[in-house]
């Protein structure tokens, strides 16, 4: 996407082939600043500390951890704990498991010396395949947007709300809740996104709303607890929210709050759709509630929050009582039941065993 007139991905590879570039998304939105990679550690911090977060981009920083990790030592003891120590770094985001197995299991069969040029290579599809599949899920949530558009609102705008950062900040390009918006847009239909600002961490405020704002797409940002007022009163028109790993069953983990919103909109009569790309589905698993592991991050994230003061300086300030303890699980489960659809890059399925498995039988056999 465009970030002040220039082209971007939100990882590459630099010009000698071998350093990998990321955005650091820790300093959102007041600086926009790059940060080379040049190992296995570097890749591994980057993920653990949200330099780079969404659980695709995830999943492509842990490929190129790999090939980074390949290009220091190619053994087979390197590969392996590598991988162990990549899958260490966030729990919940299946897409970090997807990227190390594919990895591993192209790389181990190869000898040492070809397994560096093979990861790069890897890597590079893995972001390649990112892309492919945002933007198949921006053609087909696009349309449902249009339907809204068409049946309901001639001649006004489709207000969607969203959660959390699943733009293309999350992703390598186009994003997967985002892409819709942004092909809706692109295509001339008037769309509008309340942008839940996504505490503790802001990713609403500080991610999604300046890469719309970047874009040139209306929206506006709220505070987590307005959602439900705006679907009561009729400004929300469909949800639509990223997911960190989506059980065969249909059951939908994201960003901490995701599930207050599924349970509005279905008090509310309004459309709570899922941009679920298929290495997010983790087929081993039936029963989101019982079964995902829920990330508990450190109560500084809630105590504190970090912005910028009159004078321009960023500062971190305490918010929270001295004394009082704090909790942070950052991802909760939506029930299968409580989903609209998941739009995937093979169309809109409904959250369920059947249609998904329908959908992609090949990842069923691989995942036996
Ligand atoms: O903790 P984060 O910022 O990595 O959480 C991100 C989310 O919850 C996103 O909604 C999800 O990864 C989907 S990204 C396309």
């Amino acid at each position: 996407m465009n970030v002040n007139g220039q082209r971007y991905r939100t990882i590459w590879v630099a010009d000698d082939g071998r350093t990998v570039e990321i955005i650091d998304q820790t300093r959102f939105p007041h600086t926009f600043e790059t940060i080379s990679l040049e190992s296995l550690e570097a890749a591994a911090h980057a993920i653990r500390v949200m330099q780079v977060r969404g659980a695709p981009l995830i999943g492509a920083t842990a490929a190129y951890g790999i090939a980074l990790a390949m290009r220091a030592d190619a053994s087979d003891e390197a590969l392996m704990m590598a991988c162990s120590t990549l899958l260490e770094t966030r729990p919940t985001a299946v897409n970090l498991r997807w990227a190390l197995d594919l990895m591993r299991k192209a790389l181990l069969p190869l000898p040492p010396e070809a397994r560096e040029a093979v990861a790069y290579k890897l890597a590079n599809e893995v972001c390649d395949e990112d892309i492919a599949i945002n933007m198949s899920i921006g053609l087909h949530g696009s349309e449902i947007i249009a339907n809204i558009a068409r049946t309901k609102k001639p001649g006004e705008s489709v207000n969607v709300l969203t959660h959390c950062n699943a733009g293309w900040l999350a992703t390598v390009d186009w994003g997967t809740a985002t892409a819709p918006i942004y092909m809706a847009h692109d295509g001339g239909i008037p769309v509008h996104v309340w942008v839940d600002e996504t505490r503790p961490r802001n990713q609403g405020a500080f991610l999604t709303a300046w890469e719309l704002g970047q874009h040139g797409v209306p929206h506006t940002v709220i505070v987590d607890n307005a959602g439900g007022h705006l679907m009561q009163n009729g400004e929300v028109d469909l949800v639509i929210v990223g997911t960190d790993r989506t059980t065969a069953h249909g059951d939908v983990c994201n960003k901490i709050g995701t599930y207050l919103k599924a349970l509005a909109a279905r008090d509310c009569g309004i459309p709570f759709y899922v941009a679920l790309p298929s290495p997010t589905i983790d087929f081993t698993l039936s029963d989101g509630l019982r079964q995902i592991p829920i990330e508990e991050r450190g109560g500084e994230e809630v105590s504190r929050i970090t912005g910028r003061t009159r004078s321009g300086a960023i500062e971190t300030i305490d918010i929270v009582a001295d004394k009082s303890p704090v909790a942070n699980p950052a991802f909760d489960v939506t029930p299968a039941r409580l989903v609209t659809g998941l739009i995937t890059e093979r169309g809109v399925l409904e959250p369920n065993q059947q249609a998904i498995a329908s959908a992609f039988p090949e990842r069923i056999s691989s995942a036996a």
